[in-house]
């Protein structure tokens, strides 16, 4: 049995544990060899053998040490050190960098579901973690990235760890394997020992749900072996359908890699496929607000499409609220009216799909007042211009 303030190595001084899965003890120590206070703290895995801990386990803790010995990156602890002691029991022990912060899991715990803006920026920092792993030769999989994984640094910045279920070799066709991973958050293909780098892409996703609900994936229900998460949170479509594609059951339909990944989540691009527009019906559209400007996949439902009076006589003010961009241009001389009529005509369109409505209704309202404050305030004000324009024109010809 270990304790707190027992010295292994005459250098690693235990403090407290950090984790115990029943073959494995996480402990953070201190370094008496350490050379300044800012890395005396360290984190000790140590691997009891005999008993229930057999031949698999040592083979997978010592390939941790390895992988984690290779491994160079900001946002991965670095490898210290790997002994073994030899007294009444066999211990194996890995030392690496402490990295100061909370888990995800105790972060969840502590200040209850995430919002899609922190998820958002959890997704975009793991796939560039899983970008550099995954692009190593050969490819690193990490196969168990789940909240207890994931460290919100004291920076801010997510680390992932836990390298104890990483595959460095495509898995042979036929060879036994060793099942890794944790139940709700790894993708089924890898119970059957065939692990990919989509693999890793699918317990990423299962791990936002569980950040963005606060329910366990393998708590919430399933329909085909998809995770139905979108009754427990309101999320833009374009993340929706994101979280959708990265947790579909067949590997193939998810995307190809992680960089593909972080590009459809940086773009906010919607990944519908033309086919399956087809199948879908105006309910289940109907409010797809927010789904991006520009997404051509995404129908509009018909009560929000018709002539827009407030884009078309106040473009200049009307943009901002509806966060139509794109209507900057019309502050530029001659383009601006030309500007005025395609917001006039688009602008209902552009306006539902660029930023997130309650309901059909309210966005009615909302555009309901622009047209009659364009009718009472912008339609003289245009008037009034144009008269001057004119008169002004007039002067200059005659
Ligand atoms: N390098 C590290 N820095 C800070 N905390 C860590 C580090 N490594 C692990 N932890 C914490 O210890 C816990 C258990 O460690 P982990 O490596 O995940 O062990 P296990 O293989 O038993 O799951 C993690 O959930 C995390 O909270
Ligand atoms: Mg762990």
């Amino acid at each position: 049995m270990l304790q707190a303030q027992e010295l292994l190595q005459e250098r690693y001084q235990l403090q407290y544990q950090l984790g115990n899965n029943g073959i494995r003890q996480t402990w953070l120590a201190k370094d008496l060899q350490a050379t300044d206070d800012r890395n005396s703290l360290v984190v000790v895995k140590l691997l009891a053998f005999g008993g229930a801990v057999q031949w698999d386990d040592l083979k997978l803790f010592e390939r941790e040490a390895q992988i984690l010995k290779q491994l160079n990156h900001q946002f991965i602890p670095k490898y210290i050190d790997y002994f073994c002691i030899d007294d009444s029991h066999l211990w194996f022990g890995l030392v690496q960098e402490y990295i100061p912060g909370i888990s995800l899991k105790e972060k969840l715990n502590q200040q209850g579901k995430f919002t899609e803006q922190n998820a958002k920026d959890i997704a975009i920092q793991v796939l560039k973690i899983l970008t550099y792993l995954h692009n190593l030769k050969p490819s690193v999989l990490h196969r168990d990235i789940k909240p207890s994984n994931l460290i919100w640094g004291e920076n801010h910045q997510i680390y992932l760890v836990d390298f104890g279920a990483v595959q460095d070799k495509a898995a042979k066709e036929g060879v036994t394997f060793t099942v890794v991973g944790t139940y709700g958050y790894a993708p089924m293909e890898q119970f059957g020992g065939r692990s990919v780098p989509a693999s890793d892409l699918y317990a990423l996703g299962a791990t936002l749900i569980h950040l963005l609900t606060g329910i366990c994936p393998a708590d919430l229900p399933q329909k085909d072996l998809n995770i139905q998460f979108t009754d427990h949170i309101n999320l833009s479509l374009a993340f929706e359908n994101w979280l959708k594609k990265i947790t579909d059951p067949s590997p193939e339909n998810r995307f190809s890699d992680a960089t593909q990944a972080l590009n459809a989540i940086k773009s906010g691009e919607t990944y519908f496929e033309n086919r399956e527009i087809k199948h879908l019906d105006i309910k289940d559209v109907i409010n797809n607000s927010g789904c991006g400007m520009f997404n051509k996949y995404a129908r509009v439902p018909d009560d929000i499409l018709g002539w827009n009076w407030g884009a078309f006589l106040m473009p200049c003010l009307w943009l901002w609220t509806n966060k139509v961009w794109v209507g900057l241009v019309c502050f530029v001389p001659i383009f601006g009216f030309i500007m005025a009529m395609i917001l006039g005509f688009k602008g209902n369109e552009w306006a539902w799909k660029s930023r997130r409505w309650r309901s059909i209704e309210q966005f009615k309202n909302h555009q309901r007042g622009w047209a009659i404050s364009g009718l009472m305030i912008g339609a003289p004000i245009s008037i009034i211009f144009w008269l001057f324009s004119l008169s002004y024109l007039l002067d200059f010809i005659f």
